[in-house]
């Protein structure tokens, strides 16, 4: 990766890297976003299965809910883009809990966080830095991994991201969703979903929602997609292609060296050893 490259395609506010794509001035105009009592955010670190649960959000019948692009994407235009929405907004974004708009934390939004095994983040990543023209090209997966341990990828470090939710895990404006538990059993992760947002579904509804955005169908229908930028829920791409890769779970072991593993596991424990969502995620995992 050139320096070059990095210079042009990234830029840090507040010492965490973002794409060139979210302006730094719109970065800077978050706190006087126009929060709705009833706006929901789904909020992830890149690469957790945001676009999954968005689709599955948008198939619930009766949801009444517009799903905005990333509050984070674009220049400061954004805010007035995001008063045209009448429906309930769901809005994304790759924010951490100490970056996002403080009037969504006063008045107490929905907020919907999902976690991914970061193994397989980061291997999802490091495909989406390959493939994505909006982030800068990475030559090998040891240089990768890198990269990730410290950090120094956009939105930060995977650590320090959920972390950042982890005192309010218990709030009861925040539901954590789990990548590994939506795969394991996916109506009682959709149950939790339904519930949190107030909707009632029944069980037909529940498989109709789990065919249409099962693996399979959502890479299939992102083929037939036009590629248009307000139909990207990603702050880093407009291409929906780059969205669907494997979507599975235990992929990293065809990435991981047993060394890159055992200096992965240390420095997660390290980091995570308080943490009662590093605990659920491993339990599950
Ligand atoms: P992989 O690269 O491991 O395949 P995000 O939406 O946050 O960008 O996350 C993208 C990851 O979620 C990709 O992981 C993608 O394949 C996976 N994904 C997307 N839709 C999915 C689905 N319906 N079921 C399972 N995984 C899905």
């Amino acid at each position: 990766m050139s320096s070059q490259s990095q210079v042009s395609v990234l830029h840090k506010f507040k010492g965490i890297l973002f794409s060139t794509m979210s302006s730094e001035e719109l970065l800077h105009a978050l706190d006087s976003f126009d929060v709705r009592e009833d706006d929901v955010f789904l909020v992830s670190y890149p690469k957790s299965g945001t676009h999954w649960i968005a689709e599955v959000i948008e198939s619930i019948p009766n949801a009444r809910i517009s799903l905005t692009s990333p509050i984070e994407l674009g220049d400061v235009s954004k805010l007035e883009e995001l008063k045209t929405y009448s429906e309930r907004r769901v809005i994304p974004t790759h924010l951490s809990y100490d970056l996002l708009p403080v009037n969504i934390k006063q008045k107490q939004c929905k907020i919907i966080y999902i976690i991914r095994n970061p193994k397989d983040t980061a291997v999802s990543l490091f495909h989406y830095y390959r493939e994505n023209p909006n982030l800068p090209y990475i030559e090998t997966w040891a240089a990768f991994f890198e990269l990730f341990l410290q950090g120094e990828v956009v939105y930060g470090s995977w650590f320090d991201h959920v972390l950042s939710w982890e005192e309010h895990r218990n709030d009861k404006n925040i539901l954590i969703i789990f990548y590994e538990e939506m795969k394991k059993d996916f109506s009682k992760s959709l149950k939790k979903i339904t519930t949190f947002l107030g909707i009632n579904v029944n069980d037909s509804e529940v498989n109709k929602i789990a065919q249409k955005t099962s693996f399979s169908e959502m890479k299939n229908n992102s083929i037939k997609e036009n590629y248009d930028l307000s139909h990207t829920i990603c702050a880093l791409t407009s291409d929906r292609n780059l969205v669907f890769r494997k979507g599975v779970v235990g992929d990293w072991i065809n990435y991981f060296t047993s060394k890159q593993k055992s200096v992965f596991d240390e420095l997660f424990t390290k980091k995570m050893k308080h943490s009662e969502l590093a605990r659920l995620l491993e339990e599950i995992s």
